[in-house]
């Protein structure tokens, strides 16, 4: 930590984490950091400690063991000011609908002690919100009350701001558009930004590095495309379109369940080790001409989909497994 010029950073610092309910651990000596300027997503499953984490980073939930700190203030000796660094949306935001986005805007900012109308002015900005902030809010999408929630958690100039599940309901237009702004929070404010997802595929689109969490343990930090390509080099991904997929499906009994799919519009998928892909492509293609089935064609998916990378990440061994 003592050279500083060469070190990101740290915002948030999360030191062997633990968290029971009772007697059930939801948290296993959880340990990372995240830095300014970047977007860090925390991704699990449902039930695998997310809500749990953020909350307790937020101060919703005691520590029960370890260390949280928030621009080097901890959580235990200093939470007043540590917590004047955060700023977040757990639940969804709450606005009073018949008030316009700019005068909930306000009505907060003087809640918060945030004299500076200017600055109400550059959250909207931020948020892209000018052309509607002074719409009710009873008229705005979620897409759009989304984003109020983020100007909102913003007002203060946090340097960690931490969002539960942001992207839920939130199309994949309204998903690209909050990664926007998440990214601009990041760099513009230089500020952290964690969000939590159980979907790998919004977390591609909106984070620089991800923590995966599987049954409160943390299994794995990285940069989302060393993670995305990591997991999924060593497998190949097929589609067949034949006469008969049923059949084909039920033909190709040599390929493990997990990794052939029978698609509504009969198309079947595969997903086979790299190594001997080309034996295994070849008996398949022998198999299903000699049963006499139409092979139309066989195509190669780009890249295996990213929820199947996480599925294989966190999928194998249950949530209830471990720990
Ligand atoms: N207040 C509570 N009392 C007891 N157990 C709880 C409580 N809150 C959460 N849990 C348990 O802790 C575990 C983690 O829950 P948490 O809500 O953090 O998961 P999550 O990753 O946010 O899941 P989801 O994707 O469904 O939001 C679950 O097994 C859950 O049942
Ligand atoms: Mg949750």
């Amino acid at each position: 930590m003592q050279n500083q010029t060469t070190e990101r950073q740290v915002i948030l610092g999360i030191e062997n984490l633990s968290k029971f309910f009772g007697k059930k651990q939801v948290l296993h000596n959880i340990s990372f950091d995240t830095y300014a300027g970047e977007v860090f997503g925390f991704l699990g499953p449902n039930g695998a400690g997310k809500t749990t984490l953020i909350k307790t980073v937020v101060g919703h939930l005691m520590i029960d063991d370890g260390n949280v700190s928030i621009c080097g203030k901890t959580l235990k000796k200093d939470f007043e000011g540590a917590m004047a660094n955060v700023g977040g949306i757990i639940e969804s935001p709450e606005f009073y609908k018949y008030m316009s986005g700019y005068d909930n805007l306000l009505q907060y900012a003087r809640l918060r002690g945030v004299e500076d109308e200017a600055r109400v002015k550059e959250v909207v900005h931020l948020v892209g919100l000018d052309n509607r902030i002074h719409d009710k809010v009873g008229k705005y999408s979620l897409g759009m009350r989304q984003r109020l929630g983020v100007a909102q958690a913003i007002l203060h100039r946090p340097k960690l701001l931490v969002l539960d599940e942001p992207t839920n309901g939130l199309d994949p237009a309204g998903i690209k558009e909050l990664r926007n702004i998440l990214k601009r929070i990041a760099h513009e404010e230089d500020a952290s930004v964690l969000v939590s997802s159980h979907l790998m595929s919004e977390m591609e689109l909106m984070c620089d590095r991800v923590g995966v969490i599987v049954g409160g343990n943390l299994i794995d930090v990285k940069p989302i495309d060393e993670l995305v390509s990591s997991t999924a080099m060593d497998k190949s991904d097929f589609i067949f379109e034949t006469g008969d997929g049923a059949a084909v499906f039920a033909l190709l009994d040599f390929i493990p369940a997990p990794g052939k799919t029978l698609h509504e519009n009969g198309d079947v998928e595969l997903v086979i080790p790299k190594a001997n892909e080309r034996e295994l492509l070849a008996r398949i293609n022998r198999e299903v001409v000699q049963a006499g089935i139409d092979l139309y064609s066989v195509s190669r998916k780009e890249n295996k989909r990213l929820e199947d990378v996480f599925m294989e990440l966190t999928g194998s061994e249950g949530d209830d497994q471990i720990g």
